[in-house]
């Protein structure tokens, strides 16, 4: 007889963004006449680039032609992508990361789910909390965890490393020992940023104990700030110990469009195994590439014209962020992040738990935001509104709360 995989049993509900929108859908269809302002999930509402526009057409004309016709991707990527990113993302930064040590694919959510595979299912695995939630429910499904503990409100047999306010939320190295260590900088959800010397301290501490450390850096375009390390092979000692993860989501607006990348450098190995050849395996073996046509208006997100544009288009959002941080602000919330990260992080008002102010602010100001005990458990107390909402939607989000 089929049995299922039963870890998926010990998930709780369904994914916290398909549980928002089916609640927002739900108010809508009970009240066709509020015009509801969207501030939840961080998808992008500014339309691509024009260099980037410009790059899929010529691609899409290439794909009528039997001579520039493309079928199937090269495994890991095409060259001129991945050479790109090398030079564009790492060597001018200053990190060592070659155009072969990166696995171009559909996106950092596939990758940041997918790469646990690699790993064994014994890896005790670390997490900061609150977090984006796809860390913790992929290794639940892998079988890396023990069941949900109610009174908890997490797993058992996962570290999880408390972002307080009193920490500047952000993590501090754990008593336990972990194998696997997920940071994400600038941080979703909290906005929080790290900077180079206290990533350094991770950095070392995973060479020191052979943790391996998957940093997602998907909103690093979004860093204002000196200090705060771009990608996390600015710090010494990296190549040993840590793989990265990067979108083009949140940075060009590929949020529809669908691409992203895995940095395993060559220097990595566990168990005297090379996790570069591990992922490659993997990713030849599962995946069959990001289109032709989307890493082609990859590759335009960083020409001159391009970046040129992208700078503006950070710059929308940011203003954006600026405004809500400043706008709550004004309205006595107490909030952080918005500085380095399209997000703000906002102590729900008078006591109330965070589901009670997302119904709160569904019901009486038609706006939505996410809960920060979505993302964990001391997420409690807490809310995230994303700064990638039009100007004019974000200027009236804050004009109804501030009428509260
Ligand atoms: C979020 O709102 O946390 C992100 O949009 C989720 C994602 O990037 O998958």
């Amino acid at each position: 007889m089929v049995t299922i995989n039963k870890n998926y049993l010990k998930l709780p509900g369904s994914y916290l963004f398909s549980t928002i929108a089916k609640k927002v859908a739900d108010y809508q269809a009970a009240h066709p006449e509020e015009k509801i302002v969207r501030l939840g999930i961080g998808d992008v509402t500014q339309p691509l680039a024009p260099a980037i526009i410009d790059a899929l057409h010529k691609a899409v004309d290439e794909m009528a032609h039997a001579e520039t016709f493309h079928g199937y991707a090269p495994d890991l990527g095409y060259e001129f992508l991945r050479s790109a990113i090398a030079k564009n993302d790492y060597q001018d930064r200053g990190c060592r990361i070659e155009a072969d040590e990166i696995f171009v694919s559909d996106g950092a959510k596939s990758d940041s789910g997918n790469i646990q595979e690699i790993f064994g299912t014994d890896n005790k695995v670390a997490v900061c909390d609150p977090v984006y939630p796809v860390y913790v429910d992929t290794n639940v499904m892998a079988g890396r965890t023990g069941e949900y503990n109610k009174e908890r409100e997490n797993f058992d047999g996962v570290i999880y490393m408390p972002c307080l306010e009193e920490n500047g939320f952000l993590p501090e190295l754990p008593k336990e020992t972990p194998d696997l260590i997920y940071l994400c900088f600038p941080n979703n959800p909290s906005g929080a940023a790290i900077t180079k010397e206290k990533l350094q301290e991770w950095v070392d501490y995973a060479n020191k104990t052979g943790a391996v450390i998957i940093y997602d850096a998907a909103y690093e375009a979004y860093i204002t700030e000196e200090g705060v390390p771009h990608s996390i092979y600015e710090c010494e000692g990296a190549r040993t110990c840590a793989i990265e993860l990067r979108s083009f989501s949140k940075n060009a607006g590929f949020t529809g469009v669908r691409l992203g990348f895995a940095v395993v450098p060559k220097e990595l190995e566990r168990e005297g195994v090379s996790l570069h050849s591990l992922w490659a395996r993997r990713h030849g073996t599962k995946f069959n590439g990001a289109p032709y046509i989307v890493q082609r208006a990859g590759e335009a997100v960083y020409s001159p014209e391009g970046k040129a544009q992208l700078k503006e288009q950070v710059a929308y959002y940011m203003r954006n962020a600026h405004y809500i941080y400043n706008g709550l602000k004004d309205a006595g919330y107490s909030v952080s992040g918005g500085v380095n990260a399209p997000y703000i992080w906002l102590k729900t008002p008078k006591g109330m738990t965070s589901w009670e102010f997302f119904d709160y602010l569904l019901e009486t100001a038609h706006v939505v935001g996410t809960p920060g005990s979505g993302f964990g458990a001391h997420g409690e107390g807490y809310f995230r509104l994303t700064a990638f909402g039009t100007f004019e939607n974000t200027q009236e989000a804050i004009r109804r709360i501030q009428a509260l």
